[in-house]
């Protein structure tokens, strides 16, 4: 059988979306927690290039909950790319543990890592994606606002956690609407992938430079950092461009009442979102933290069954 990865969320199809929400929300209620021990005498390796705090915590808690053991490799001890080739890492791991949790600067890197070996590779976080914060975003909006056809607004840079979110919406046919300054749009391929996707899901992709008529319809408004991990020296430049785009009182008093917002965290409070706004009711980046275990342990059983 040909081993499966999580790599961009582009290869899931809604039914096996579906199926790990459905997984972990049993998981998170305690339903069907104690058989489902995939990694009983398995290891997954953590491969981290950026910093972490919840990814890591929560894989590494999941691969202890389903019985497993996990080993944590900071970059500078492995030097992927440096000591030895992607392709050489990969190439040993897979004859060592069963596993490897990536977070990578480059996406091309974990693309590298997956296609030369014959373990399953899980994306912790590239440039490009972040499909594990996509899911536990998922996870989250079904319990908080359950339904079909949602309108999602994400406000802020179009990089690697909206490109995510933008792909969960596409499959699961909600409604999908960018807002951010002219240059920070996702990515046009990206883009136009999900719009494919659409016309078959019933989802909807649309981009505006207005936050205003984002966030007007929204059932669920979404933000992140201006400047991401690697992007640390256009700190100051990425202040200006995206001034008008932070997620506050005004802005959410413009979407509709009972809208939720979430951030898939470290939050910049004050930067792109207010600390009004992120310890209101409203939100619920918090749960989506927590909903990281659950939806990466179901991500796990997924891959190993
Ligand atoms: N949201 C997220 O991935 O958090 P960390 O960078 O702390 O892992
Ligand atoms: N866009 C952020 C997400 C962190 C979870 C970054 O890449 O740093």
């Amino acid at each position: 059988m040909k081993k499966k990865d999580l790599l961009t969320l582009f290869e899931y199809s809604a039914e096996d979306i579906g199926g790990i929400l459905d997984l972990a929300a049993k998981l998170k209620d305690g339903r069907g927690v104690r058989e489902l021990k995939v990694l009983e005498g398995k290891t997954g390796v953590l491969i981290f290039e950026k910093p972490s705090l919840r990814t890591r915590v929560s894989f590494e808690t999941a691969i202890h909950e389903l019985g497993g053991h996990a080993v944590n490799l900071p970059q500078e001890s492995v030097g992927m790319g440096k000591r030895e080739s992607v392709e050489d890492v990969a190439r040993n791991l897979e004859r060592i543990v069963h596993l490897i949790v990536a977070r990578t600067f480059a996406h091309d890197t974990l693309t590298r890592l997956a296609s030369s070996c014959s373990i399953p590779v899980i994306n912790a976080l590239t440039d490009l994606a972040h499909p594990c914060q996509a899911l536990a975003f998922g996870q989250t909006l079904r319990e908080a606002r359950p339904g079909e056809r949602l309108n999602i607004a994400f406000v802020g840079d179009g990089n690697n956690v909206c490109g995510s979110i933008m792909v969960l919406c596409a499959k699961l046919g909600h409604r999908f609407t960018h807002a951010g300054p002219k240059g920070y749009e996702p990515r046009a391929d990206l883009v136009n992938r999900c719009k494919e996707i659409c016309a078959a899901s019933g989802g909807d992709i649309s981009l505006t430079a207005n936050p205003d008529e984002a966030v007007k319809t929204a059932d669920a408004v979404y933000t992140d950092v201006w400047a991401s991990m690697g992007q640390e020296a256009e700190t100051e430049k990425r202040k200006k461009d995206f001034g008008a785009y932070q997620v506050n009182a005004e802005l959410m008093a413009k979407a509709p009442g009972g809208a939720i917002v979430s951030h898939c965290l470290p939050a910049h409070r004050g930067e792109e979102i207010t600390s009004e706004v992120l310890d209101s009711k409203a939100c619920v980046a918090y749960t989506e933290a927590e909903n990281r275990l659950h939806v990466q342990k179901a991500v796990i059983v997924h891959l190993f069954s």
